[in-house]
């Protein structure tokens, strides 16, 4: 069976990793990044693996750039919504709570995979075996209380809220949708003293979403596959 993924924020990190263990198993990926990002090694692997692997720049933020893209596309059987940011990491007085980067994280965690789903859900429409992945984390999750990153934490419990709204609207589609958290991982965001690498997150991650089902719908599950707290 073939499958064609959609992944945000495929150029680094998180993504960029999906991305390269969707290819390596042979299935085709469509990387989404913005227009500043570097995509140094996007374009090495586009030179590697040719057709199986389309890049297009948009801002998961721009809806209408998301549409246009998805103009040019055929069809897709998994959305991966990976993209996302961090902000104010520290506690409330933190220098960063300000009103424009609380605006961004909230537009990049929340809205962005809730574009990205709404520009794309038509392709996705017509393959046999589609499914959509949240990138969440266990930061979001009501039980796990910490003192921190307060609207990094706000966005996630937010995006595995709208997961489940869209598991319930899209029910009649027969489209699974669940949110998963990745692990602690060596990215730019995660830091250099995490304990997964980005190709161990990844591997599991994807075999996780091949085998997502519609009894899985509306969960948030972790790398490992095991079950969080919404
Ligand atoms: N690393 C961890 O330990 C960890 C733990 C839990 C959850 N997560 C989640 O995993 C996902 C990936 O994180 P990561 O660790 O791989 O972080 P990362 O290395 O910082 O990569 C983030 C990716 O998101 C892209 N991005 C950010 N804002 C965007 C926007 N507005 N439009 C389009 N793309 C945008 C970045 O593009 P640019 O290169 O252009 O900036 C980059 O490709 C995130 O949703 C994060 O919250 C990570």
């Amino acid at each position: 069976m073939s499958y064609k993924f959609l992944i945000t924020g495929a150029n680094k990190g998180i993504g960029y990793a999906l991305t390269c263990e969707v290819l390596n198993k042979g299935y085709e990926v469509i990387a989404l990044c913005r227009e500043t990002s570097n995509v140094t090694n996007l374009d090495k692997l586009k030179s590697a693996y040719k057709d199986n692997l389309e890049i297009f720049k948009s801002d998961v933020t721009d809806e209408d750039k998301l549409k246009d893209i998805s103009t040019n596309i055929n069809k897709i059987d998994v959305i991966i919504c990976n993209a996302g940011i961090m902000g104010a990491k520290g506690g409330m007085l933190d220098k960063q709570n300000t009103p424009s980067t609380i605006l961004n994280v909230l537009m990049t965690n929340v809205a962005g995979p809730f574009f990205t789903i709404r520009a794309f859900l038509e392709k996705l429409k017509t393959s046999e075996k589609p499914k959509i992945a949240i990138i969440s984390s266990h930061m979001g999750s009501q039980q796990h209380g910490s003192s921190d990153a307060y609207f990094y934490r706000a966005s996630k419990a937010a995006v595995n809220n709208l997961m489940v709204t869209f598991s319930s609207e899209l029910k009649n589609y027969k489209i699974p949708v669940a949110s998963f958290h990745p692990g602690w991982v060596r990215t730019d965001m995660g830091g250099s003293y995490a304990s997964l690498s980005p190709e161990e997150s990844a591997k599991a991650l994807i075999k996780l979403i091949l085998d997502l089902n519609m009894k899985d719908s509306g969960n948030f599950f972790n790398y490992n596959g095991s079950n969080l707290h919404l």
